[in-house]
């Protein structure tokens, strides 16, 4: 009896690892140096079967930047608030990867607060 739960156990567990690994395997590349330690935590910036949920996750974190968007103030509440966070800054591309890049040509430094 107690090997048979026993057994149960360690198939459990090793399912829990299979999953974990297999999670790893889907990611399509390592995340930038500052996302470093949620690289396991997927559900940070992942919501099953609701891509659009993703923004609300990165501004759970980043909530100067989700201030600027409800008060729509600064870079990130006026000229950007119409698209998703992942069209301008990428991830899984690298530890290194520059996912700030700051068009000189597009950025309108007058709507961004920075007169
Ligand atoms: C810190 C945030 C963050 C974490 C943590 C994270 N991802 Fe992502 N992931 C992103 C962003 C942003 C994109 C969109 C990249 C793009 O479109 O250029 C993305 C895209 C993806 C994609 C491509 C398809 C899609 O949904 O757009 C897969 C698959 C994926 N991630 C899997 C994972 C897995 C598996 C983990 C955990 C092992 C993980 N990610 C952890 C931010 C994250
Ligand atoms: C669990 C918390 C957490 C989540 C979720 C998260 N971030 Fe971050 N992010 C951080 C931390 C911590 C840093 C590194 C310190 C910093 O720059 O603020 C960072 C850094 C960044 C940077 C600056 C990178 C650089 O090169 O300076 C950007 C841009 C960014 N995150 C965007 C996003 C986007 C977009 C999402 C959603 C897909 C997201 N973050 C989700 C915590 C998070
Ligand atoms: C249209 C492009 C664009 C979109 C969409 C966008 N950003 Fe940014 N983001 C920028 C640019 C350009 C910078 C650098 C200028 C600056 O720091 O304000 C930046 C800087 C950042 C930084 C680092 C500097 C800081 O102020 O902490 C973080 C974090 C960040 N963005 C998070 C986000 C999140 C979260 C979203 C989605 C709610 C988002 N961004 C949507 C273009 C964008």
């Amino acid at each position: 009896m107690i090997s048979r739960f026993f057994l149960l156990f360690a198939l459990l567990l090793s399912s829990f690892a299979q999953a974990e690994s297999l999670e790893h395997a889907i990611m399509p590349g390592q995340l930038i140096q500052g996302h470093v330690k949620y690289e396991d935590k997927c559900e940070s910036c992942h919501k099953r079967f609701d891509k659009a949920g993703q923004d609300k996750l990165c501004m759970d974190c980043h909530k100067d930047i989700g201030r600027d968007v409800k008060e729509k103030k600064g870079l990130h509440g006026r000229q950007l608030s119409t698209k998703a966070c992942k069209e301008c800054h990428t991830d899984h591309k690298g530890r290194a990867a520059k996912v700030v890049i700051l068009d000189e040509k597009t950025f309108k430094h007058k709507e961004a607060d920075f007169q």
